[in-house]
């Protein structure tokens, strides 16, 4: 099994778009892949084995080397600080993280409160703009905190923008721009050297091509 690779895909809203790009650089994934409740999915005839995880949890199974590849947002790269590397850049699931809130109002002055699932992120901006501010660590529903009253300011990913304008909310300022990318645990990139660049190469060449269409 050692010339198998495993690779951590992320469950939810990027899977799609990740399987999809997959199946467009030729690997065969079975129909089960979409549907499948399983966390474990072995493809025989690529010898790729993938684990689904969490996607905020991609770069730990990465970085521990239980899974040799994962796909992560940059969001959570970014959150995470994990020691993997960064292969390529996917450029699916594009999206951008930005600071919002309800419209015309101001930040309280003395240690205003910054609701986010990304309290590394949020500070280290904050810190960056020469702003005290209390980080707030919530898992989802980030829009609530400031209609609720339990925040002043978010720190959220903006994908159609949908939800910040059906909560009444609005953008203050874009922090970065987000896509998923392709990493690589420096270890298995060393040992797998071979097959993971076969799979860069398959891969780099589909996004290649979908970015001068
Ligand atoms: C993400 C994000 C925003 C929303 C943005 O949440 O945290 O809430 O998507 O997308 P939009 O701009 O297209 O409306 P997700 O759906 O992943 O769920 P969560 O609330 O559990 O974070």
């Amino acid at each position: 099994m050692s010339n198998w690779l495993t690779i951590a895909m992320p469950k939810g809203r990027i899977f799609e778009e990740a399987a999809d790009l997959l199946r467009e650089a030729g690997y065969a994934l079975p129909p089960e892949f979409d549907e499948s409740r399983k966390l474990i999915i072995e493809v025989e005839a690529e010898k790729l084995r993938f684990i689904l995880a969490k996607p905020m949890d991609v770069p730990t199974y990465v970085e521990h080397g239980v899974a040799d590849l994962g796909i992560a947002g940059k969001d959570v790269m970014l959150e995470e600080e994990r020691d993997v590397y960064e292969l390529l850049d996917l450029r699916i699931s594009g999206c951008y993280l930005a600071v919002a809130g309800l419209p015309n109002t101001k930040m309280n002055e003395v240690a205003p409160k910054i609701a986010t699932k990304y309290p590394n992120v949020a500070a280290a901006y904050f810190r960056e703009q020469g702003e005290q501010v209390e980080i707030i660590k919530l898992n989802g529903s980030i829009e609530l905190a400031p209609i609720i009253g339990l925040a002043d300011r978010i720190v959220d990913i903006v994908s159609t923008g949908r939800t910040l304008v059906e909560n009444g909310l609005v953008e203050y300022e874009r922090i970065v721009d987000i896509t998923s990318r392709l990493i690589v645990n420096p270890v298995s990139y060393r040992i797998k050297d071979e097959p993971i660049t076969q799979l860069v190469d398959r891969l780099s060449k589909v996004v290649t091509k979908a970015g001068m269409m």
